[in-house]
């Protein structure tokens, strides 16, 4: 593997590292095997996040490459995906549950984002990276889980070591390292001091 490319979020004034560093490589080391202890501290990370009166709808169901679950998940995504996600080291399927006792959860997916907030940010700090997807098929991805009923999958999590060497393709390297960019600080959010 080559030097690790530095990717480092422009911000005003400073913010937490893993912050300002994280960001969504496609590229990652088909080698790297993620240790047990940040796999447990990655769902960890996760399940402290919180929730609409704590009703935690999220659940994810995850595996470390080479496993089944690990292929169940990659076979259901969609073709922008497939090409590079089977490199990564852990692919999770976030779930959530819409309803419960016939009452409807109404934050349930704004509760399943603060979960991967947070256990993306855990990954940065151990050096990992994460990347989010939605493009997979998301009967086909309940189907290969067998989610019970009621329960929906929203997004898929790849985590890994980024590669930014001759390992990954020249068109995800390409996509690695092309501009990213957010809206203006002032666009983004109004406030009043
Ligand atoms: C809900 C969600 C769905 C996404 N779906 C995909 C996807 O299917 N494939 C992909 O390559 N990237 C996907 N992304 C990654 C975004 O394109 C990426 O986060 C965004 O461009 C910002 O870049 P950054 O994460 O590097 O800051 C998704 C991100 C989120 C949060």
């Amino acid at each position: 593997m080559t030097e690790q490319l530095t990717v480092r979020n422009e911000t005003s004034v400073p913010i937490l590292d893993a912050l300002s560093d994280r960001w969504s490589p496609r590229g990652f080391d088909a080698d790297h095997a993620i240790s047990d202890e940040d796999l447990t501290a990655i769902f960890e990370a996760g399940r402290w996040a919180p929730s609409a009166s704590n009703t935690q709808p999220t659940t994810l169901v995850a595996g470390v490459r080479g496993t089944a679950t690990f292929d169940r998940i990659y076979g259901t995504l969609m073709d922008f995906n497939l090409a590079w996600a089977d490199r990564a080291s852990l692919l999770i399927a976030v779930t959530v549950e819409h309803e419960r006792d016939g009452k409807a959860l109404r934050w349930a997916e704004y509760d399943a984002g603060a979960v991967a907030a947070h256990l993306s940010i855990e990954a940065q700090s151990r050096g990992l990276h994460t990347h989010q997807m939605g493009g997979f098929h998301v009967d086909a991805l309940a189907e290969a889980l067998e989610l019970p009923a009621g329960r929906t999958p929203i997004t898929v999590i790849a985590v890994g070591q980024h590669d930014d060497s001759d390992a990954v393709s020249e068109q995800i390297r390409a996509r690695d390292t092309s501009p990213r960019s957010r809206r203006e600080l002032t666009d983004f959010a109004s406030i009043e001091r």
